[in-house]
């Protein structure tokens, strides 16, 4: 038996690297003043159907979408937002706002599997509801921009463009259907497709990107009204004021229909997107509320996990465990197990082994975790309460009074 294609157990130094990038998250999320929330993995397909739009490659082509036992439609979630807005109409969650709200969790889509694309992967987003000012674009890209410092990734680029509001994409679609009427025999079928349903989704199709007729194709930004222009330069202002760099990427128009204006990616080294976002002013009365401004992103977690090992970047948690307590025999496995608790008490990370294996066995397991400290109790430790503390890296022993021990491990560690 084999998992199924496009996705990847989660264990060991990989969950380590999950997990280490979970917690900057969430720290950065508390710095922000940012709630989380957790919606179910799967909803009712119009959800995504209806909040990422018809036409997008997302619902026509990847989205895990089946008929449950009670024969509803149900799909799995290709992304966090729109399950998110359904969330926050649903419980009313707007009378009080500006909303901030954070996720960590697994997405579901159904692309060919390859390099940095999975079918089952994590995304670590935010939303903000509420707040239709520049300067939540550029809290929100800030937010990204400091995820990655504190990763330890260089030499991120942050790409943004602004896709204007329904009525300038409307004018700007009729012009990329004229643009595209002589050239629909060299574009693939899906954008054949595309061109009557969806015109701007050509503008992201994977297949025909390299093509003449996609990268001369007229751009979004000679279509903008002088009110969302006003607004992409007010968010650069405040970009610059944070000292943060961009490249303004006139081609940049993202592959969910939701956005309006500000929309932004990072890359690095010019590979597939690290993350993503912009702001989605409609999508809340799309899904059949009121109308709420927004602003969100999301960082695709398992491509910043590939990236920090391709360049080789050590996540600070290194896995290693403070002390194992290595009983000499079967007499002083109470003694041990009483002292590990007692550290742990103490927010020292402990282990021992319980299954009676021999010595060198033991010290071979105190190597295997990274143990900083091995601390060896014999009949004569437990009656003298003075442990040997070995330092694990130099091999020095240290006779230390039981009740010093953790005053030692704080100094030590
Ligand atoms: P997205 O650009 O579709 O945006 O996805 C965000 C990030 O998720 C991508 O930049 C990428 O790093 C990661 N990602 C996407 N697909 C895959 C995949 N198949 N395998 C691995 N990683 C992947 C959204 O999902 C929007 N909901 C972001 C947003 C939030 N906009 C406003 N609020």
């Amino acid at each position: 038996m084999q998992r199924p294609k496009g996705t990847i157990d989660i264990y060991g130094e990989y969950y380590k690297k999950l997990n280490y990038i979970k917690r900057i998250f969430d720290d950065l999320c508390d710095e922000y003043n940012i709630g989380y929330i957790e919606t179910p993995i799967f909803e009712s397909s119009e959800v995504f159907h209806r909040g990422v739009g018809e036409g997008t490659d997302i619902v026509t082509k990847e989205t895990y979408d089946f008929k449950d036992r009670g024969d509803r439609d149900i799909t799995l979630r290709p992304e966090g937002t729109a399950g998110i807005v359904r969330s926050v109409l649903e419980n009313k969650m707007y009378t009080t706002l500006p909303l901030k709200l954070c996720y960590f969790g697994k997405m579901y889509r159904y692309e060919r599997p390859q390099s940095g694309r999975l079918r089952e992967f994590y995304q670590a987003g935010v939303e903000i509801f509420g707040d239709n000012s520049p300067l939540m674009d550029v809290n929100a890209i800030s937010f990204m921009v400091k995820f990655y410092e504190r990763i330890g990734l260089k030499g991120i680029k942050v790409k943004i463009n602004s896709i204007g509001k329904a009525e300038d994409r409307n004018n700007y679609m009729a012009a990329l259907r004229e643009y595209f009427k002589p050239y629909i025999d060299d574009l693939c079928e899906d954008c054949k497709a595309r061109y009557e349903k969806n015109t701007l989704r050509i503008l992201d199709c994977k297949t025909d990107a390299d093509k003449d007729c996609i990268k001369n194709a007229p751009k979004i930004g000679e279509y903008l009204s002088e009110e969302s222009k006003e607004y992409l330069n007010k968010v650069l202002d405040g970009l610059k004021s944070l000292g943060i760099e961009y490249v303004i990427d006139d081609t940049l128009v993202r592959g969910l229909d939701y956005y309006n204006d500000t929309v932004f990616e990072v890359v690095f080294n010019e590979s597939s997107a690290l993350g993503g976002g912009g702001r989605y002013d409609t999508l809340t009365s799309t899904l059949g509320g009121p109308e709420l401004p927004a602003v969100g992103f999301a960082i695709g977690v398992n491509r910043v996990i590939q990236i920090l090992d391709e360049e080789d970047i050590k996540v600070i948690d290194d896995g290693s465990i403070d002390a194992y307590i290595l009983p000499v025999s079967e007499n002083e496995n109470n003694y041990a197990i009483e002292l590990m608790s007692s550290l742990r008490d103490n927010a020292f990370k402990v282990d021992m082994d319980f299954t009676g294996k021999k010595m060198p066995a033991k010290f071979k397991e105190a190597d295997r975790y990274n143990a900083k400290f091995v601390i060896i109790i014999g009949e004569d430790e437990v009656k003298s309460n003075k442990l040997t503390v070995r330092d694990n890296l130099t091999k020095e022993e240290t006779k230390i009074e039981r009740d010093n021990l953790i005053d030692f491990l704080d100094v030590n560690i």
